[in-house]
Order: structure tokens, then sequence, then C-alpha cells
């Protein structure tokens, strides 16, 4: 692995803590309380590497339709994790954000993430993008949404609509493309998943379950990404 390349922002979606927690014999909350750990191996090789962003899926805009015990099992974690890593992600200057829609987020855990954000707003290092609720879809809408409001207001005329005033509505909005996209468990689809801001992501894909994804692993996509060529079209 070169220092040198290591890419700007890293995304992942983080898969397969159900299957990890079943062949333990475990119900699912367990695999995703296993995933935590992974979690925070991860950010603390992306602080090592001097990553700028890392984007992590923790709950798409679709996943409300699990059973109602995982969801609330998920919605308390949150929480949990939270108030316990605070102070870690402060000492390795971490700063926090969130993408996604924060209004259907139960206020336990809404609270919990902009508390978080808050304290963690000073950092200067990583910054880890939690992506809550969100669905590429979904954040694509609300960002037509945002300019057809503007035009209406006659903030934005239609004709100045481009890629990067539309960007500038998503609620990536400020953070760059990113340049690796990681994805465990060996299903080989997005999900919904940064569906604009992945257009020219290197596309990584394991079979490794999230909770087994550890520090090893990552520097083994790293290697990979590092083989590829990105060509954006030209030669
Ligand atoms: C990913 O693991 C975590 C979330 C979606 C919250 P899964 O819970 O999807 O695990 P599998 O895919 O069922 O194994
Ligand atoms: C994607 O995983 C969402 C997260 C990792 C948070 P899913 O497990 O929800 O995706 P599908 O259902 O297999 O496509
Ligand atoms: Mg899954």
């Amino acid at each position: 692995m070169i220092r040198e390349d290591v890419p700007r922002h890293i995304a992942i979606i983080m898969d397969g803590n159900g299957r990890w927690a079943k062949r333990q014999g475990k119900p699912r909350l367990a695999g995703h309380k296993a995933g935590v750990a992974a979690v925070r191996e991860a950010i603390g090789a992306c602080v090592e590497l001097e990553v700028d962003y890392l984007t992590i899926y923790s709950f798409s805009s679709e996943n409300w339709s699990r059973p109602r015990d995982e969801v609330r099992g998920i919605m308390s974690l949150f929480v949990e994790v939270l108030a316990k890593e605070v102070r870690e992600l402060n000492e390795q200057n971490v700063r926090v954000q969130i993408i996604g829609d924060m209004s259907a987020v139960p206020v336990k855990t809404r609270r919990a993430f902009n508390d978080c954000c808050a304290s963690t707003a000073q950092n200067t290092g990583l910054t880890l993008v939690v992506a809550l609720n969100y669905g590429g879809r979904g954040d694509i809408v609300a960002a037509v949404r945002r300019c057809m409001e503007d035009s209406v207001s006659g903030n934005m005329k239609p004709a100045s609509l481009n890629q990067e005033a539309f960007a500038a509505r998503l609620s990536t909005a400020g953070i760059p493309d990113p340049d690796l996209l990681i994805r465990t468990s060996g299903e080989q689809r997005l999900s919904n998943f940064l569906l604009w801001e992945a257009a020219y992501a290197e596309l990584y894909f394991t079979d490794e379950l999230w909770p087994d994804f550890s520090r090893e692993s990552l520097l083994q996509a790293l290697v990979e990404y590092q083989g590829r060529s990105r060509r954006y079209g030209g030669v």
C-alpha cells in the first residue's frame, strides 16, 4: 500500500451483520453490536492513514421495513454507542456529520447524533459521515425540490442549474465524491447508496461479513484500489 495514494474519501456499505449473527446462533442485533467494533477499527485506520472522509451506510431509508424490534434495537444502539465513543472521537480529532432524513429518526437517536455532531464540530481530522435514514433516490428528489423552491422564490434561474448547483443541494454538499466504495458480505449492489456521488467511485466487493472486516481488510481494499486505473472517461 502506497501512503501517497490513499483515497481522499472512502464510503462503506457495512453489510452482513445479520448473517454474522446467524452463523453464531445469535439474534440479529448481536450482529449489529459486533459491527460497532469493526466501525471503530475502520475509523482508527482512516485516522492513521489521514483519509479525509469516511462515509458509513448505517441505516437506509428502506431499512424501516425490518422487524420492529430490530429497528428499535439499532436506534437504541446508536444512542448507546455515541455516548460511549464521543470522547475517543474527539481524541482522534474526528468530526462527525450526518447525511439522510433525520426528521423521521426517533427523537433520542436524533438528539444523540446532534450532540455528537456539535461536540466534534471543531475537529479538523477525519470527517466521519454517517448515512442514517439515507437513500440516494430520496436525496436526489429532495435536491430537486430545493431547486424548484429556489426557482419559485427567485433565487435560482432554471438556466443556471448545472451539476455543481444541483450537487450543492444534496445532503452531501461540500463533501468530495467517494474515491473508493466498499461493500462487504458478498452482495454486489448499491442498495440506494450515494447514487449521484458514486458516479466515478472505484467499487470493491468482499465476501467478508461486516463484523469480520478488520484493519487488514481495509488495507487489502486500498491495495486493490491503488492498482486500478481511474480514467473518468478519458484514456
Ligand atoms: C447491515 O447488515 C446493517 C444494516 C443494514 C443496518 P444487515 O443487517 O443487512 O445484515 P444481513 O445482510 O442481513 O446479513
Ligand atoms: C444496505 O444493506 C444498507 C446498509 C448497509 C445500512 P441492506 O442489507 O439493507 O441492503 P439489501 O437489502 O441487501 O439490498
Ligand atoms: Mg444486509
